[in-house]
């Protein structure tokens, strides 16, 4: 991998010019610090982009609101993966209408996935001329040069270029939780899984380089992080394309000797890419929880081989023994794909089977949504949607059982966590190292500590605990 897959240093200056001038002309124009409303749907890659997004116009010296009624700068930060998540961001680009009405130097903007889609942008153009500023994932470190266009000409902009991808190093991160932070190692995808718009959406992969990725964990820590999870489409392949001499399990380690007490999460692991190195740096790495998220998007070969995954259930399933053996209380889960193009009730139950046999904690389960432009939305689909929903919540039971008897046999056990403020009423909440969130009672000064909980009643989902 050579220099241009970053954004050189002059570039990033240039828009650091940019920053300045549109922080004079918005104090200017105000007389108070602007304010932002950044929205973020979709994975946490999107979320972590989301934060830099912010860092970028906290620079610009915008402060920030969660209601859109008071800011003057709000931003949809948008998923493309399902059709529903598009959905979404049409009904809430849509509720803006009469605020914008009201509050008419408002800018609107959109941006990530959805935004970087020619068809989508042009949508944005043609259907909602209140929204200013349309911009994709490759433009982001342009968003000072782009605020600048629309402060200065009150035009509209329109930035989705394709590009291979870039990446801008040394943008700051706004991040919402001091306790929990993400950390990009990769962006883009190679792997074009026929069902999936990432790749179109986010380009080719390309790999931080380690010393980079090493220096930001440090400040995260030195910041108060406590839980990092590396980001990538798929992990696995970190450095694979790049001459660091690097590869995923040395980042792993690497990342675990730095002093501190935190832990280390990943997500997400590709099986086709998956090393038994990796399950050993996971077992001998203290710091690293034992969790993997491994996505199995179906249990039948033929279906595998349509989705373009290059492994096998055969080869899934020794990948998951030999994480068993090594590591003998990994919890792992997965993504399934249910409806993909052509799947029969017998590939159905083979990926019932397969969830069977893996007992995963818990699984994300989506109804197959075709995605314009991607293969699969190609192939020929004689499956009714009632069938395929029909085989969801069949999906869906099995794995509340599965995941009623792990949940119960966690009573009893005590777990470190990491504590968070909790969803229920009048709860603190951890999750385990597994990823399962303990609900228990205690002071909200424990919030962002460690705390061990001992497990005292189990739901399907949830458990509740005490503080020991
Ligand atoms: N890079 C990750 C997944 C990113 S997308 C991986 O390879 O595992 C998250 C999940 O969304 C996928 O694992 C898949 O289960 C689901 N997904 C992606 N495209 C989809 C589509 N067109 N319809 C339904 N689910 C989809
Ligand atoms: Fe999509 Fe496959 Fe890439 Fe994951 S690995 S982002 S599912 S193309
Ligand atoms: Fe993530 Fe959705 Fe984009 S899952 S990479 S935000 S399409």
């Amino acid at each position: 991998m050579n220099d241009d897959v970053f954004v050189s240093a002059e570039e990033l200056d240039r828009q650091k010019n940019f920053e300045e001038k549109d922080k004079k002309i918005l104090f200017g124009r105000l007389r108070r610090a602007p304010k932002a409303y950044v929205h973020t749907f979709g994975c946490q890659g999107n979320v972590s982009d989301g934060e830099r997004i912010k860092g970028e116009l906290s620079l610009m010296g915008y402060e920030f609101t969660d209601k859109p009624d008071d800011a003057d700068f709000v931003l949809y930060n948008t998923c493309a993966v399902r059709e529903h998540a598009e959905d979404r961001v049409f009904g809430n680009v849509g509720a803006l209408k009469p605020i914008k009405e009201k509050n008419k130097s408002m800018i609107i903007a959109v941006c990530g996935c959805m935004a970087q889609q020619k068809n989508i942008a042009d949508v944005f153009k043609k259907s909602y001329p209140y929204v200013n500023l349309v911009f994709g994932t490759f433009a982001s470190y342009r968003l000072p040069e782009n605020i600048y266009k629309i402060l200065t000409t009150g035009k509209r902009v329109f930035d989705t270029v394709e590009e291979p991808g870039r990446i801008a190093e040394g943008i700051p991160a706004v991040r919402d939780n001091g306790a929990r932070a993400w950390l990009p190692i990769m962006y883009g995808c190679n792997n074009f899984c026929t069902y999936c718009i990432v790749p179109y959406v986010r380009g080719r992969e390309r790999s931080r380089k380690p010393e980079d990725i090493l220096a930001e964990a440090k400040k995260l820590i030195s910041e108060g992080a406590k839980d990092i999870t590396l980001l990538g489409q798929n992990v696995n392949s970190y450095g694979l394309n790049a001459d660091y001499g690097v590869d995923f399990p040395d980042l792993l380690r690497m990342i675990n000797d730095l002093p501190g007490d935190f832990i280390i999460r990943f997500m997400t692991s590709h099986p086709k890419d998956l090393t038994n190195k990796l399950i050993d740096t996971i077992a001998e790495s203290e710091k690293c929880v034992h969790h993997i998220h491994l996505p199995v998007q179906s249990g039948s070969d033929r279906i595998l081989k349509l989705m373009n995954r290059h492994y096998t259930r055969e080869r899934y399933l020794e990948i998951v023994d030999y994480a068993r053996e090594k590591i003998p209380d990994v919890s792992l889960t997965s993504d399934i794909i249910v409806g993909f193009p052509g799947e029969t009730r017998k590939d159905f139950e083979d990926t019932l089977s397969l969830v069977e046999k893996v007992k995963y904690t818990s699984l994300f389960t989506f109804i197959y949504s075709p995605r314009p432009g991607t293969l699969a939305a190609k192939m020929d689909d004689p499956t009714p949607s009632a069938e395929k929903s029909k085989w969801f919540k069949e999906l869906c039971d099995l794995q509340s059982d599965i995941a009623s008897q792990r949940t119960a046999a966690m009573v009893g056990k005590t777990y470190r966590v990491l504590v968070e403020k909790g969803d229920e009423e009048g709860y603190l909440m951890g999750r385990t190292g597994g990823n399962v969130a303990i609900n228990f009672k205690g002071d909200d000064s424990l919030v962002g500590e460690f705390a061990y909980v001992k497990v005292t009643k189990a739901l399907t989902w949830i458990v509740y605990g005490e503080k020991v």
